[in-house]
């Protein structure tokens, strides 16, 4: 597995230690609301999720989304389809998203469109990773909290996948361009 990648862009060191800070800040910024709820989009979102509300010293509640992204390619099909949803009535809640990585924004565009709609208390975005070189001109995401801003790399672990493996990768890695060359 370790061998499919090219480079660790991101260690398990420092994947560790922003969480740390992000949950921090964020428990700082909800302190006052009295309400966070944690929406993770699955299924990226996992580890990162988990580890960021473990940093999160304040009561919590969580929920899940999923939304079809890549399928087993690389790039975005544009296409978006919300695939589950939530179990919560968001209604005037204090919502938090949580993404793995934004790339051209379109899934991110789409849910937070959705969202809002059904009229949260307030709505923010947090990623743990950016690729602010691939964003579609024509959307515009203001992300709240940002773990890392990375090069124009398909980077697999900590919960990002490719064809749904690697995501049990302790760190974030660049993957061989010949392993999804062929698709
Ligand atoms: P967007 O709609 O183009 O912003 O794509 C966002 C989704 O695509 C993310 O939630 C990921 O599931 C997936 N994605 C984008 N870039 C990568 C990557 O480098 N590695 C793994 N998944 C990615
Ligand atoms: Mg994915």
């Amino acid at each position: 597995m370790h061998n499919d990648l090219a480079t660790v862009l991101i260690d398990d060191a420092r994947l560790q230690q922003r969480v740390r800070e992000l949950g921090a800040q964020i428990a700082a910024d909800y302190a006052e609301t009295g309400d966070l709820l944690m929406v993770g989009v699955l299924k990226g979102c996992a580890m990162f999720m988990m580890d960021l509300a473990r940093c999160i010293d304040l009561p919590l509640a969580m929920d899940f989304i999923a939304i079809s992204s890549y399928g087993q390619s690389t790039e975005s099909s544009g296409v978006v389809r919300l695939l589950k949803d939530l179990d919560t009535d968001i209604a005037g809640r204090h919502v938090l998203i949580v993404e793995d990585i934004i790339d051209s924004g379109l899934t991110l565009a789409y849910l937070r469109s959705q969202l809002d709609r059904r009229n949260p208390a307030s709505l923010r975005i947090c990623t743990l990773l950016n690729k602010p070189e691939r964003r579609d001109p024509e959307v515009s995401i203001s992300v709240d909290y940002l773990g890392f801003d990375i090069p124009n790399a398909f980077v697999v672990g900590y919960g990002l996948d490719y064809a749904e493996r690697y995501r049990n990768l302790p760190y974030i890695g660049v993957l061989k361009p010949e392993i999804y060359s062929g698709h």
